[in-house]
């Protein structure tokens, strides 16, 4: 199938490459002509394991190519993606300019029947909105075109194995003819497909996402519990995990969520329903948890090296999660700005992250590996969960310190281990390592 891809983002370039792959002829489009210039010379705007090698692949089979010409790409194209970013604007509501601005082109290039597939993440109720801004742009005497909605739940770090196997594709379609083109595109994956009205896959996204976040919130808050009660929250979630009614995924307590689409869809989601007339006060309340989290594990850090100013404190991990040098609403943002402002020195270390990072913290030292960033320190605080950092040597990384503390923000180490290394150990929603695990009944 002939399609195009407007906007190369994480959905658009992946969700370009993938189709290509599976042996569609595939024009990405961008209006940034750096990024496509860079593109043609195989140099990816993201760092996104396998991307590289999918697109390099592929272009050289001509299956993909990518230009700045919307309008061209279109005209070439029976269906056209449109997956440009919807940021948040002050009030919490997505901004949909840059989806408008796709429909002007789209509407100028109608030049045959197309199917229109928004895969941008927008409110409920934007697929007719996206009607009328292609009907309002094109000439009156404009061929049939279809708007169905198709959103994307690929995570960043992982997102070609997510593009391949997705739990579910979602198609929302006026109609059954205007779901086929998508049903046949998606074919090969052999994955299950719910085929609903346009709106009720605007919805899905969200809910979803915004139901993800509510799984967080709900386990840092147990965690809360946990610290206040004396167990581990690690535990919980294991033994809430096994009912499968509950799943054990989403489960794991820590600095609370962060990136692109969580807390943009939590608010989109919150400022929606009241735009219709309902407060959603769950979303408020998980929106508020997880802007407590970052400020709890500080304030425990301040509890235990009596205070913060004069001190010297490793941040290990900076992107908001493992595999990506996305620092978008990145937890370490939030902690190192707080670090700073009281008084404590921030040596950094991220596997990928750290170029990104110095463009908003040049006053930090970025160091060469985990054990460079605690030379001298009196806290190790461990905020993205690398896998590097799971295996670290504890010894070692004690040697290197001054004082002997560990920050756990993502829960990664066997608290015993810690302390064998002899480091205190500070996880999330974790203190019942301070009494033994397994009591006998006559205790
Ligand atoms: C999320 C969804 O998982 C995707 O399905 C969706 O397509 C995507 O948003 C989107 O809307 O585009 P992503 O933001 O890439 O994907 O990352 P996740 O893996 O979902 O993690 C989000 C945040 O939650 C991270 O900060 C992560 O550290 C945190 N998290 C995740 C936890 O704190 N605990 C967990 O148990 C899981």
């Amino acid at each position: 199938m002939q399609l195009s891809v407007i906007g190369t983002g994480y959905v658009g370039l992946v969700t370009g490459a993938v189709f290509a792959d599976l042996g569609n002829e595939v024009i990405c489009v961008d209006k940034d002509e750096a990024k496509i210039a860079a593109l043609r010379e195989g140099i990816m705007p993201i760092y996104e394991p396998g991307l590289e090698e999918m697109v390099r692949h592929n272009v050289g089979e001509g299956r993909l190519s990518f230009t700045t010409d919307t309008e061209e790409a279109v005209r070439q194209s029976e269906v056209v993606f449109i997956a440009v970013g919807t940021p948040s604007l002050p009030d919490g509501q997505p901004d949909l300019s840059q989806v408008e601005d796709v429909c002007r082109h789209i509407a100028r290039a109608l030049n045959a029947p197309k199917v229109i597939v928004n895969k941008s993440t927008v409110p409920v109720g934007t697929g007719d909105i996206v009607r009328r801004w292609i009907e309002q742009y094109a000439p009156p005497d404009h061929p049939d075109f279809e708007v169905v909605s198709n959103p994307e739940f690929l995570r960043e770090g992982s997102a070609i194995y997510d593009t391949l196997h997705p739990d579910r594709i979602v198609i929302g379609a006026a109609n059954h003819n205007a779901a086929m083109k998508l049903i046949e595109l998606y074919a090969p994956l052999e994955r299950p497909m719910i085929i609903t009205d346009v709106n009720s896959a605007e919805l899905i996204k969200y809910a979803s996402n915004c139901f993800l976040a509510m799984k967080i919130s709900y386990i840092n808050a147990i965690a809360r519990i946990c610290d206040l009660s004396g167990a581990d929250v690690t535990l919980v979630a294991k033994g809430m995990g096994y009912d499968k009614r509950i799943g054990d995924q989403f489960l794991q307590a820590g600095l609370g969520w962060g990136g692109s689409c969580f807390p943009k869809d939590v608010s989109a989601m919150i400022a929606t329903a009241e735009s219709l007339g309902y407060d959603f006060e769950l979303l408020k309340a998980v929106q508020r948890i997880n802007e407590e989290q970052p400020l709890y594990f500080l304030s425990r850090m301040r509890d235990a090296l009596g205070g913060l100013s004069g001190k010297r404190i490793a941040v290990l991990g900076l992107s908001f999660k493992p595999n990506t040098d996305d620092l978008r609403e990145a937890k370490s943002l939030r902690i190192i700005a707080e670090l700073l402002a009281e008084g404590a020195e921030v040596r950094a270390y991220d596997p990928i992250a750290m170029p990104k990072a110095r463009a908003i913290f040049p006053q930090i030292t970025y160091c060469e590996n985990a054990y460079d960033a605690a030379t001298g320190c009196d806290a190790v605080a461990v905020v993205t969960e690398w896998n590097e950092f799971r295996q670290l040597n504890l010894e070692r990384l004690r040697q290197a310190m001054r004082q002997p503390f560990l920050f756990d923000g993502r829960n990664i180490y066997d608290p015993n281990k810690v302390k064998q290394a002899g480091l205190h150990y500070f996880g999330i929603g974790r203190s019942a390592n301070a009494v033994p695990f397994v009591r006998s009944s006559s205790q």
